[in-house]
C-alpha cells in the first residue's frame, strides 16, 4: 500500500488525555480523498503501525485530522503519538474505510469516548448533505469529552447529545427510549471501547434491530483468554509444508519463523491487513473484523490473532 510522508501541522489538546493532530503532506500536495468512517495506519518507530480514524470533514483535501487517547496501559503507540510535536514528520497509509455510511433515511451515531472520531466525520458529512441524524456522545465526564467546543459551534450542535457517566440521571444515554422502535429506514453506527459497543449492540438486537442496520467499529481487539490455547499446524497449500504453531505463538509468527511472510498492521484482529484464505479446517476466530456470518464460513481468517479448532488449517499461501 502507498505510504505518504506527512508533517504535523497542528497539535491540539482536545480533552483530558486526548490530543488531535492535523497532518499535511510533507511536499504540500493534496492528500488522497477519503469518506467519513475512514482510517489511516500511522507507522511508528520500530515498525509498529496503529490505526486512527480521520475526524475531519471528508471534503478536506490538504489535511487529515486524527485524535489519540493517551493510554499508558496500551502497547505504547498512544504514548509515542502524544510525544509528537508540530513540525514532526510521520509516515502514514492511504485512507481505508471499513466503516462506511450507507444511505439511510435516518442515522443514529453512538460514540463511546475516543470512539467519537469516525462518528464526528460522519456527523459532519450527514450535516453537509442535510440528512436526518443524531449523535450520542458518551464519556466518563465532561473533562474527557473531546471536540465539545467544535461541536457546539457546528451546524449539528442541536443534533448532538452529550452523556456523562458522572452527570445527572436525566442526561444519561436512554437506549430503552432511543431503540425501542425498530425503524426499517434507520441505521445505527457504534464506535468505542468493546464494552460500550457490546452494550449498545445488545440493546439494539434485544429490541429487534436487524444486524444489517447495526454498524460497528472496534479500536482494539477484545481481551482473550489464552489459557486453553494448544498447538496446531498450518499447511502452506502452495508448497505442502506443514508449520507447527505452538500454544504461545501466533500463526503469523510461526509462519515467519518458517520463512513465510504475512503482511500485518494492527496485530490484534482489527484492521484486516493479514487476512488469509483458508482452504480446509476450522478456524478459531478471535478478530473484531469479520461478521459472525463471515466467520461461520471458515474460508478466511486473521492469522495475527486467530487460531485453529481443527488440528490442521490449510492456508492459501
Ligand atoms: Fe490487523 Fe491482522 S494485522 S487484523
Amino acid at each position: 500500500m502507498t505510504q505518504i510522508e506527512v508533517k504535523v501541522l497542528r497539535r491540539t489538546q482536545e480533552a483530558e488525555d486526548i490530543v488531535s493532530f492535523e497532518l499535511a503532506r510533507a511536499d504540500g500536495a493534496p492528500l488522497p480523498a477519503f469518506s467519513a468512517g475512514s482510517h489511516i495506519d500511522v507507522h511508528l518507530p520500530g515498525g509498529v503501525a496503529r490505526q486512527y480514524s480521520l475526524c475531519n470533514e471528508s471534503s478536506a483535501r490538504h489535511v487529515y485530522r486524527i485524535a489519540v487517547l493517551r493510554d499508558p496501559k496500551s502497547r505504547g503507540g498512544s504514548v509515542v503519538m502524544h510525544e509528537l510535536r508540530e513540525g514532526h514528520y510521520l509516515t502514514i497509509s492511504e485512507p481505508r474505510n471499513h466503516f462506511p455510511l450507507v444511505h439511510a433515511v435516518r442515522t443514529l451515531l453512538f460514540a463511546g469516548g475516543i470512539g467519537v472520531t469516525p462518528l464526528l466525520a460522519m456527523a459532519q458529512r450527514l450535516a453537509a448533505v442535510g440528512a436526518d441524524f443524531e449523535l450520542h456522545y458518551c464519556t466518563r465526564s465532561m473533562a474527557k469529552a473531546a471536540f465539545m467546543r467544535e461541536i457546539a459551534a457546528s451546524p449539528f450542535a442541536a443534533r448532538t447529545h452529550f452523556h456523562f457517566d458522572d452527570g445527572a440521571e436525566e442526561q444519561k444515554l436512554q437506549l430503552a427510549k432511543l431503540l425501542a422502535q425498530v425503524e426499517p429506514q434507520t441505521h445505527l453506527y457504534v464506535c468505542g471501547p468493546s464494552g460500550f459497543i457490546q452494550y449498545v449492540t445488545d440493546w439494539a438486537k434485544g429490541c429487534g434491530w436487524p444486524a444489517g442496520q447495526i454498524h460497528v467499529e472496534h479500536f482494539a481487539g477484545a481481551a482473550q483468554d489464552t489459557s486453553g490455547d494448544r498447538e496446531f499446524q498450518v499447511k502452506v497449500a502452495s508448497t505442502g509444508q506443514l508449520v507447527t504453531v505452538p500454544a504461545d505463538k501466533t500463526v503469523v509468527k510461526a509462519l515467519a519463523d518458517a520463512g513465510f511472510e504475512v503482511l500485518t498492521s494492527c496485530e490484534q484482529g482489527v484492521c484486516g491487513t493479514c487476512i488469509t484464505r483458508v482452504l480446509e479446517g476450522e478456524c478459531d476466530h478471535r478478530d473484531m473484523y469479520f461478521t459472525d456470518e463471515e466467520k461461520s464460513k471458515h474460508d478466511q481468517f486473521t492469522p495475527c490473532c486467530s487460531r485453529a479448532k481443527s488440528p490442521v488449517l490449510v492456508l492459501d499461501l
